[in-house]
């Protein structure tokens, strides 16, 4: 049964290289005065909680209370960010692996997660970050009964931020000045939405010869910058964090403080592109207390249809991996 609530309360799940993360950056957002970790190794749990609650005690700290905890510490949350199972995996010099291989192990945590929130909870908002995370999400949304738009997946939300960095540094401007996005699946087939992209206005046709970039923008290589940047960071420290963790953070402010901000994120599509409940992946979509208050089907030209198709085949692949 669901408690009262007198807090705004974050669950994390699964707190290793991805969810220590996320924590320590909850930690700092100031919106939660709760936050409960669980972990399948409790000691970890424990020793993580224990470690942020002795940095309450300085600078940039706000007094969050934070304890390891079990399932039943879903009942009373508000967001839960679910960061169980390994996320990506080791790469080779040429080869960039794919996330997709980790459907089979993912898959049976992610049931066991939701197994173990749904006892407790059908309305906090679930944040996926677990990998293959489109396959993920589909698990989560659509195995468990789970109210729609409450739980979805940060998606291509990091990779978007990656390519508003590629774009920035292209063109020596302020990634944040830098308006564009990825979509479909988070991997490999994730596409840029050339279409949209611009800054400040000024849009594809435009940009090289406005901002005068070190290369001449081109759709194909771009794409692949982003897709490889992923398996850069990895490749350099073993695994990838900061990023991720700030684009679930970013999702979840949006929720506590009613934003409706406007993210590239995955869900189960409805209707949009041809799709109806038989794949999730990345669109732009209203954020809010809600969780997806709207997903927005926006036009996109023939090549990037073509890319779009492309990503939901792949992910129907994976997920058909997922399900034996
Ligand atoms: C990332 O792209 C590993 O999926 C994670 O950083």
């Amino acid at each position: 049964m669901r408690k009262l609530k007198n807090n705004n309360k974050l669950v994390i799940v699964g707190v290793g290289h991805v969810g220590s993360y996320v924590l320590a950056d909850a930690m700092k957002l100031g919106l939660f005065s709760e936050i409960s970790v669980i972990d399948i190794n409790k000691e970890v749990a424990f020793g993580e909680a224990l470690d942020q609650a002795h940095a309450t005690a300085l600078t940039y700290m706000t007094n969050t209370t934070v304890k390891a905890g079990d399932y039943s510490e879903c009942a009373d949350a508000d967001v839960i960010i679910c960061a169980a199972g390994p996320s990506v995996l080791k790469s080779s010099e040429d080869e960039m692996p794919d996330r997709a291989l980790l459907a089979v192990k993912n898959a049976a945590v992610i049931r066991e997660v939701m197994t173990g929130i749904t006892a407790y909870t059908k309305e906090a908002i679930i944040i996926m970050i677990t990998n293959p995370l489109d396959t993920m999400v589909y698990i989560a949304e659509n195995e468990f009964n789970y109210p729609k738009g409450r739980v979805f997946g940060t998606g291509t939300m990091l990779d978007s931020a990656r390519l508003r960095y590629v774009i920035a540094n292209n063109y020596n401007i302020d990634p944040k000045s830098v308006t564009g996005y990825m979509m479909g699946e988070h991997g490999h087939t994730a596409f840029p939405v050339f279409s949209r992209l611009n800054i400040q206005g000024f849009g594809e046709k435009e940009l090289d010869q406005v901002f005068k970039g070190k290369e001449p923008l081109h759709r194909e290589e771009i794409g692949k910058q982003v897709v490889k940047s992923a398996f850069d960071v990895l490749n350099g420290k073993g695994w990838t964090n900061a990023g991720i963790a700030q684009a679930a953070v970013t999702l979840a402010k949006a929720i506590m403080l009613d934003e409706h901000s406007v993210y590239p994120i995955s869900t189960t599509l409805r209707g949009q592109y041809g799709y109806d409940g038989d794949v999730a992946f990345s669109m732009p979509c209203i954020v809010g207390r809600n969780g997806v208050e709207k997903q927005l089907e926006i036009s996109l030209d023939e090549q990037e249809t073509e890319w779009l198709h492309k990503s939901a085949k792949y992910i129907q692949e994976t997920m058909k991996v997922a399900q034996t």
